[in-house]
């Protein structure tokens, strides 16, 4: 771990905080931003490199240490045009009050600070780390019961389609991380996003270890007009889940 202190005397690894190319100013804001919100120190990959546990089109994601306790810091990248986490951390804290994402611990400028997940993807654990046929099962359900209720709370995180990407499987469960694409909608698809994606080519194996079914389109078509609870179950017990 670097103290924020020392890392304003490092230049080279404080510029690693404006990606992909190092802007001195924007390395500036960064730090700040990280002061503001309390964060202590940064975890290193080496002597020279800030570790990165996730890089995306719009945001690193780098681990932090806050009160004394590791943290996820989403830092935007400065090829983003939207600089600020401010629409995003009012999504998670949405999303965070249905029991749904990470949970919110501040926000600043091109920074989100959440609590960090940890676990693998749901497509790694799914299909590759061969999980009781019970423990999957239970884990695809606790995944579409925060589907449904993202549903019924009107939040569309709009990048479930791969779930892999989005759904990580921890000790205690699966996570549904990056708010960063979600919106209000008055007619979400979280769950026919997760069913798809269950439904899908790649997962054939799976379906058949875990005795699941495909979901027929117009039990989806029905839920989608109601995101009744009756509709819910209706499509679980089609997929063979209860
Ligand atoms: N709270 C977290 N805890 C642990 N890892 C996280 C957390 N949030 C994000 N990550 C990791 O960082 C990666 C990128 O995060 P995220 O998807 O939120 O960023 P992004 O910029 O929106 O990425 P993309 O544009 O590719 O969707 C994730 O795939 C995940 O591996
Ligand atoms: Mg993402």
């Amino acid at each position: 771990m670097l103290k924020i202190e020392e890392l304003r005397r490092k230049h080279p690894l404080m510029l690693q905080l404006s990606y992909p190319s190092p802007d001195p100013d924007y390395a500036e804001l960064v730090v700040r931003a990280l002061e503001e919100l309390g964060v202590e120190a940064l975890m290193l990959e080496n002597p020279v490199r800030l570790k990165l546990i996730g890089k995306g089109f719009r945001n690193i994601v780098l681990i932090g240490l806050r009160g004394g306790v590791r943290v996820a810091l989403k830092v935007r990248r400065l090829d983003y045009a939207v600089k600020s986490t401010y629409r995003e951390a009012y999504m998670l804290e949405q999303a965070n009050r249905i029991g749904v994402g990470p949970r919110l611990l501040g926000h600043c400028d091109p920074v989100l600070v959440m609590s960090l997940v940890e676990g693998v993807d749901l497509t790694k654990w799914l299909v590759h780390s061969n999980p009781p046929s019970h423990t999957a099962r239970q884990t695809i359900l606790e995944a579409a019961l925060q589907c449904h209720r993202l549903d019924r709370a009107g939040i569309d995180h709009r990048e479930l389609s791969d779930a892999s990407k989005h759904v990580i499987v921890t000790q205690s469960g699966p996570v549904i991380i990056d708010f960063g694409s979600a919106g209000f909608s008055s007619r979400p698809k979280n769950l026919t996003s997760l069913l798809n994606y269950i439904g899908s080519k790649g997962l054939e194996r799976v379906r058949r270890d875990l005795g699941l079914h495909k979901v027929e389109r117009q039990t989806l078509r029905r839920y989608k007009e109601t995101y009744s609870e009756k509709d819910f179950e209706a499509l679980l017990s089609e997929l063979k889940l209860l």
